[in-house]
């Protein structure tokens, strides 16, 4: 599926435009394209305890699980609970791209994988670059203790 990144990012942008951020004064949204040709969004959530904040990639990846299926019976792209993203845009109220963080980077390797395109300022970068080596479910199965 090829992405139409303008239009990622203008919804990127739109939900930046919804952000709770009274804290730090950074507004940032999130856009992502699934498999199944959907656009979901998030923005992020500020608390006046700091530490409870939410990034707008965390609220992008629940509403992503949130929303479920394009249909029901429609087959999950890859994951065993709902659709998987194939590209993400995230951008700062200016409306320029904006690398997500640590964090957000180990979320959406769960939600899209390796293969996830996710717009930087210089284009598209798959995120096995932004997060090389990376912990994965197959870490967790191979070393996990028997209980
Ligand atoms: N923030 C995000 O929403 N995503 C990121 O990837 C980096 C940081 C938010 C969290 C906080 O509300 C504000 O930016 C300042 O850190």
């Amino acid at each position: 599926m090829s992405t139409d990144w303008p239009a990622l990012r203008a919804a990127a942008i739109a939900a930046a435009g919804r952000a709770y951020a009274p804290y730090s004064g950074l507004r940032v949204g999130a856009a992502g394209l699934t498999d199944d040709g959907r656009i979901i969004v998030g923005s992020n959530v500020e608390n006046a305890s700091y530490g409870l904040t939410l990034c707008a990639e965390c609220s992008l990846v629940s509403a992503l699980h949130g929303a479920g299926p394009a249909a029901p019976g429609a087959g999950p792209g890859g994951t065993t609970n709902g659709p998987s993203l194939v590209a993400v845009a995230v951008v700062a109220g200016d409306g320029q791209p904006l690398l997500p963080c640590g964090r957000c980077r180990q979320l959406l390797l769960e939600a899209g994988g390796a293969g996830l395109l996710v717009e930087g300022p210089d284009g598209p970068v798959e995120l096995n670059v932004l997060l090389p080596a990376a912990f994965t479910t197959t870490d967790l199965a191979e070393r996990r203790e028997p209980r």
